[in-house]
């Protein structure tokens, strides 16, 4: 089941958009704010990717940019406000400079009735746009540019996949590559099958030169990504086999996510002890520890099911990192099965939990359930599953002292040019003396301590 492309035609016209923005030689310079998940992210690089050939420069200051641009997220109330809060904070800056040029786009745009407030309330706003056309970003900035439009558009078609578009990576030691996008799970809190539309596959082929080309271009690093990687093209086989393709391309490390616990298969599992580069670290979002709460999040899982994909994992890889997400106070959820989620912690001991107190969403399912548990109650609830992870965390961190690891080496530390950070295979950040000259390589690092949330090591090998 691959889906349908943008056709060549439509991006090519793109192109010249951005030739015919190149040649009016604005010296502008644009600044993007990417907020929520890796789909923005990458979604970002390919804004930034459109912006350079439109002969834009990329500038890290919002006070320095003639366009600034806010890539959305509305997964949970306090990420929608805080886009909103930073549009309007824009508005000052506006003030000071008249011909300033605001874009708002990503998931939020998608929302009903989102895009159609912020031109009527917002007439600083010169450009809105959504998650399925935001391939036509050149022809928007033509129109608002040259033509001194107000452009406000959002698709509401599921699209196609648009491809051969150019992109600017943030990082050029660990890239993103899209492989599907879209959602078809409608768990019941969630807004993404809402904003990002229906299941939709790249070709595996399409993937597949993606990330040679990155391997030519020097990257150790990729992450396949969608929103659940396991129905990649319709489920059953096609995602294992696709990692088996990645894996022989021989890019150093290779990750995906996010994997929905449903339809892990077997034949996924084995290859975390097969396939060479595919790192020993899994993101399994379990949300709840209970079988009622898992049934009305429509799930499909029970318990069980995940515990034994876990054990099942374990046995084929047993250094494997597990990390997860976590909902508390789903609509309903009594305190009974909140300890469900405790125990479920207890038991697999995730080497990291992101947790979120649930957060009504216009237009789901969840919305409408009953919610009696006070957010008081909801707040002491995540703050006793958080120290129960803290501990899980930190014990996992320690299992590491003592253990030399390969560390591909990402960045100088923000705190010391003398320190530098990176990864281990499982995921864990370390942070050692070495210089930049290391950025981009894989060392040999002794682990010999621990901070909160990370390691402390020393360089023994600058090669692994
Ligand atoms: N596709 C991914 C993640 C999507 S959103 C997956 O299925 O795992 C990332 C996380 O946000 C989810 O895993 C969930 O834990 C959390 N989340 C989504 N909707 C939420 C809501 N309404 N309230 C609180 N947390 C939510
Ligand atoms: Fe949301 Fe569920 Fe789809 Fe993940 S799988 S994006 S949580 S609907
Ligand atoms: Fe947010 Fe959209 Fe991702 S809603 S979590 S940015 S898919």
């Amino acid at each position: 089941m691959i889906s349908t492309k943008v056709p060549q035609e439509e991006i090519q016209a793109q192109y010249e958009c951005a030739q015919k923005l190149s040649a009016l030689r604005t010296n502008k310079k644009y600044h993007i704010v990417t907020m929520g998940c890796q789909m923005n992210v990458r979604d970002s690089e390919t804004m930034s990717g459109w912006l350079d050939l439109c002969g834009f420069k990329k500038t890290d200051s919002r006070e320095d940019a003639d366009i600034v641009i806010y890539n959305t997220c509305c997964v949970r109330e306090n990420a929608e406000n805080k886009a909103l809060g930073n549009v309007i904070w824009l508005k000052e800056l506006k003030r000071f400079k008249q011909d300033m040029i605001i874009g708002v786009c990503g998931c939020m745009m998608q929302e009903e009735g989102v895009a159609e407030s912020l031109k009527a309330r917002y007439p600083f706003i010169n450009l809105v746009f959504g998650t399925h056309n935001a391939y036509k970003l050149p022809e928007y900035m033509l129109r608002v540019i040259y033509d001194h439009e107000r452009v406000f558009e959002v698709w509401n078609s599921d699209g196609s996949v648009p491809e051969g578009m150019p992109t600017t990576r943030n990082n050029s030691i660990s890239s993103f590559v899209n492989i599907m996008y879209g959602c078809n799970n409608f768990c019941t809190y969630c807004i993404v099958p809402y904003v990002r539309g229906r299941e939709r596959s790249r070709d595996m082929e399409d993937v597949l030169k993606e990330c040679t080309a990155l391997k030519d271009a020097g990257v150790n690093e990729v992450t396949l990504l969608g929103q659940n990687v396991n129905s990649y093209m319709g489920g059953g086989s096609a995602f294992a086999e696709l990692l088996k393709r990645v894996d022989e391309i021989g890019i150093e490390r290779v990750r995906f996510m996010t994997s929905h616990p449903k339809d892990i298969t077997d034949e996924l599992i084995n290859c975390f002890g097969s396939l060479k580069h595919l790192m020993p670290a899994l993101h399994l979002p379990v949300q709840a520890g209970d079988d009622e709460v898992l049934r009305r999040m429509n799930r499909h899982y029970s318990r069980e099911k995940y515990l034994d994909t876990v054990k099942k994992l374990r046995d084929v890889c047993p250094e494997i990192g597990l990390t997860t997400d976590i909902i508390v106070g789903f609509p309903g959820e009594t305190r009974e099965q909140f300890e469900k989620t405790l125990s479920l912690v207890d038991e697999v001991k995730y080497d990291a939990a992101y947790t979120f107190i649930y957060s009504p969403r216009k237009g789901t399912l969840a919305a409408s359930y009953e919610d009696p548990v006070s957010m008081e109650e909801k707040t002491k609830w995540i703050e006793e599953l958080i120290v129960l992870q803290q501990m899980h965390t930190n014990a996992a961190l320690a299992a590491q002292v003592g253990k030399t690891q390969k560390v591909l080496v990402e960045a100088v530390s923000t705190r010391s040019d003398k320190t530098v950070g990176g990864k281990t295979p499982r995921g864990h950040m370390v942070n050692f003396e070495g210089d930049s000259a290391l950025i981009g390589k894989i060392v040999s690092v002794e682990i010999t301590g621990t901070g909160k949330n990370t390691l402390r090591g020393t360089l023994i090998r600058e090669q692994a």
